[in-house]
């Protein structure tokens, strides 16, 4: 039987994910699409039947030259659709109907009057909180479609198709600030779509090791591990099923946190994974002399993992690469076509052209951090690494703004032991995201004892966030960052000044480079 699916057709929406995230948490599986998707695709979509369609915002007015557009026969393919803001004004668009460009844009949250309250409206009440973004607005509709709900600013804030299963909404259901906006999704999901909730971490294992399976047959393949969730993650449930033609390799480049190589080392070698450790500490910083663009030392790091894994590969003759990229990776490094790269993750963007391997496998590609770790418990996954704080790829080499050197790798590898310490102890620690100190290349002036001191300084970097796309800043105690300024400079005799980045992302990111 096929699986049920939910496509979206990403115009470039901020929210396209949460979106996705929303409906994912019903246990539906919805996966993000490109808008010129071509409609023979949409019906012959393999294993899954596409039971909705959802076109999202995005940041164009649909007289743009050059806006996203979908095929309109999308619209006649008898599968319910939801448009939402950009997608509700390019469905009324395409069925004839009049849409206001807009003079100026209208944000933040307003008061919907429900007329209809059916449908995707089912459950609403006569009034709604719902949030708005946008500039063009839905004037008029042809006679096949009834209005649905209205704001002070938009007379068509929500609409349908008197008969087919179409439906628009300008506001947002998505964000937060929409309070019944999880009820229209779920109205939309199950009762007009009539998907079942089949998606769920065991239906994810049993469907990716057979996915595996199917990709490298007979074939010898080599796994990237290290020692973060996704990796290991993906290296046992490769495991499940090709065991035995299987090496996980896991490659000490120097930028890892203090002690956890050997804790790495020590974890997995209990596991039926044959697991190889390879020091390459002097190559790595070898190969950064030099370098301080973000981007270039990501991209070196990236293509000496790589080039490393073919060597393990050509002695093993594994013929595949299994890697533990999760979706955010893709995002952040620019695979949709109408938003901007904002970083290469080095396990994406930082793969080299020619890669030596029949394949790359990413089981865990279409998966958010916390839907990895639902898997990850349910295939048995230790609860330290489960629980392991996000660490990215390049390592403590992206916590050193500029150049890194032994000896920086040296001040902040004993920084950050100290961060992660006094935070693992204090009572709010469990809700952190993510807690680390980056070293900054700019030196300045002090005074230790009676002598000046012209030192490093450490920043302080501590966020909460559900899925690393966004984050805020953590609101420490005073008197904890206290008493880590303090052990800082008292223990580490080059650091002299530290600072707390009181930054959220956006617009920052969550590390430094
Ligand atoms: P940013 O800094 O982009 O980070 O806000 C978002 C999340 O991703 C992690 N991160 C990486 N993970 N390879 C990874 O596997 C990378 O190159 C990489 N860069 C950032 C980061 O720690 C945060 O959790």
């Amino acid at each position: 039987m096929k699986k049920d699916l939910v496509l979206i057709l990403d115009f470039g929406s901020q929210y396209s994910h949460l979106l996705m995230r929303r409906i994912r948490e019903k246990n539906v599986y919805a996966k993000i699409v490109q808008p010129e998707i071509k409609p023979e695709e949409i019906v012959d979509s393999g294993e899954y039947s596409v039971k909705g369609i959802i076109l999202t915002g995005g940041p164009s007015s649909i007289y743009t030259k050059g806006a996203p557009r979908c095929d309109k026969k999308i619209l006649e393919l008898g599968i319910p659709i939801l448009g939402i803001c950009y997608g509700h004004q390019l469905i009324a668009y395409y069925s004839g109907g009049k849409v206001k460009r807009a003079k100026r844009m209208e944000y933040g949250v307003t008061e919907a009057v429900v007329e209809k309250r059916v449908g995707i409206l089912k459950n609403h009440g006569k009034i709604e909180k719902v949030w708005m973004s946008h500039g063009d607005t839905v004037l008029r509709l042809p006679t096949d479609f009834e209005i649905l709900a209205r704001t002070k600013n938009c007379p068509i804030a929500a609409f349908r198709h008197r008969r087919k299963h179409i439906y628009g909404v300008q506001w947002h259901p998505e964000v937060i600030h929409t309070l019944r906006g999880r009820r229209l999704l779920r109205n939309f999901v199950f009762d007009i779509c009539r998907c079942r909730p089949t998606w769920t971490p065991e239906s994810f294992v049993s469907r990716s090791v057979k996915e595996i399976r199917d990709e490298v047959g007979d074939g010898r393949c080599i796994i990237a591990l290290s020692g973060g969730v996704d990796s290991s993650t993906a290296a046992v449930l490769a495991a499940k099923d090709i065991g035995k033609k299987l090496t996980a390799v896991f490659v000490d480049h120097g930028f890892m946190r203090k002690g956890e190589p050997d804790e790495i080392k020590k974890t997995f070698s209990k596991f039926n994974l044959n697991f190889i450790c390879l020091d390459e500490r002097r190559r790595f910083i070898g190969k950064l002399r030099g370098v301080t663009d973000p981007e270039r030392k990501r991209k070196i790091i990236g293509e000496e993992f790589i080039r490393t894994f073919e060597k393990t590969a050509a002695k093993i003759k594994a013929d595949y690469l299994i890697q533990g990229t999760i979706y955010p990776d893709r995002i952040e490094s620019g695979i949709r076509a109408h938003s901007e790269k904002i970083k290469t993750h080095h396990n994406v963007g930082g793969l080299p052209l020619k890669i030596k391997f029949k394949k790359v496998v990413e089981p865990l590609r279409d998966l958010y951090k916390d839907e990895v770790r639902k898997v990850a418990r349910t295939i048995g996954v230790p609860r330290k690494i489960v629980e392991r704080q996000p660490f990215p790829g390049p390592g403590l080499a992206i916590r050193i703004v500029g150049e890194v050197t032994e000896k920086k790798l040296e001040i902040l590898k004993r920084a950050d032991e100290i961060v992660r310490k006094e935070l693992e102890g204090w009572s709010g620690g469990k809700k952190l995201w993510q807690y680390f100190a980056a070293l900054l290349s700019t030196k300045s002036t002090g005074v230790k004892g009676d002598s000046r001191a012209y030192g490093y300084t450490i920043v302080i970097r501590a966020v909460e966030s559900t899925d690393g796309m966004t984050a805020s800043y953590a609101k420490l105690p005073h008197a904890l960052l206290e008493r880590i300024s303090t052990k800082l400079t008292n223990e580490i005799p080059e650091v002299n000044r530290v600072v707390y980045d009181i930054t959220h992302k956006p617009p920052a990111t969550i590390e430094w480079e």
